[in-house]
């Protein structure tokens, strides 16, 4: 197990800000997000959530490390996992290497405590790891299903970061293992339509979407009184 922990304490600028600035009301959003996540389903336990978008740059891979870690500091055991096998970019939001990670686990068979990155006691990291030449077919293998069925044991919530849906079908299977989906939408970026295109797609596919996220609203467009709200 590699433990960066001091690593990260000491690069303050790669510390994400809901652990950085707990008390800002930016952290106090990711929390809610968290809190309404928490509340979306009654009857089964959302553990394993993934976060796509419709369009790159709209905040998936910002909004999973500060979800990861805002239910890490709710005492919740969580794994970070990126599945941006095309642009990972979680290794980079926490300053840390990608060389060995989700892929290599499965090609090299390695278990967890080899692979994963340890932030805090509750906050576990899996970059992508080796570049692979076929990710959709990685994301389609049986033996990515059982991983995640070991994890979910070993793990109180699994986030999962994941590539735009626009670009690649990638997210569309990511979405067959998770409990929930999360929609990222920025502020006046995505078009409305593509939007609600991507939910019925995902939709369609079995995908449980259980809410999304509005990101990149200026302090000026107060019409937004919430960041977060049921798309239902
Ligand atoms: N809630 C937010 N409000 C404003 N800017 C944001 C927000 N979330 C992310 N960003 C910014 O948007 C850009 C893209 O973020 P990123 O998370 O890498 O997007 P994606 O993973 O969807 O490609 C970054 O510059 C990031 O700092
Ligand atoms: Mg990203």
């Amino acid at each position: 197990m590699r433990i960066l922990k001091k690593k990260y304490n000491q690069l303050g600028s790669y510390i994400p800000i809901s652990e950085r600035e707990p008390n800002s009301i930016i952290s106090e959003q990711y929390r809610k997000l968290r809190t309404n996540i928490e509340l979306s389903n009654f009857n089964t336990e959302i553990k394993v959530i993934g976060l796509t978008s419709t369009l790159a740059m709209e905040g998936k891979t910002v909004t999973s490390i500060n979800l990861a870690t805002v239910y890490s500091q709710s005492q919740k055991k969580t794994l970070l996992i990126d599945m941006d096998l095309r642009k990972p970019k979680i290794h980079r939001g926490f300053k840390m290497i990608n060389q060995i990670g989700l892929s290599d686990m499965i090609t090299h068979h390695l278990d967890i405590d080899s692979a994963v990155q340890v932030v805090s006691d509750h906050l576990h990291i899996l970059t992508t790891g080796t570049k692979l030449p076929f990710p959709a077919e990685f994301l389609m293998s049986d033996k990515l299903k059982d991983l995640i069925k070991t994890l979910r044991n070993q793990y109180d919530r699994i986030i999962i970061d994941t590539p735009p849906m626009t670009a690649v079908a990638d997210a569309s299977i990511i979405s067959s293992f998770c409990d929930g989906m999360i929609l990222v939408v920025a502020s006046k970026e995505a078009e409305v339509s593509v939007a609600k295109n991507i939910i019925k797609d995902l939709t369609q596919n079995g995908a449980h979407i259980i809410g999304t996220v509005l990101t990149r609203v200026s302090k000026k467009d107060n019409k937004y009184l919430s960041y977060y709200y049921e798309y239902k």
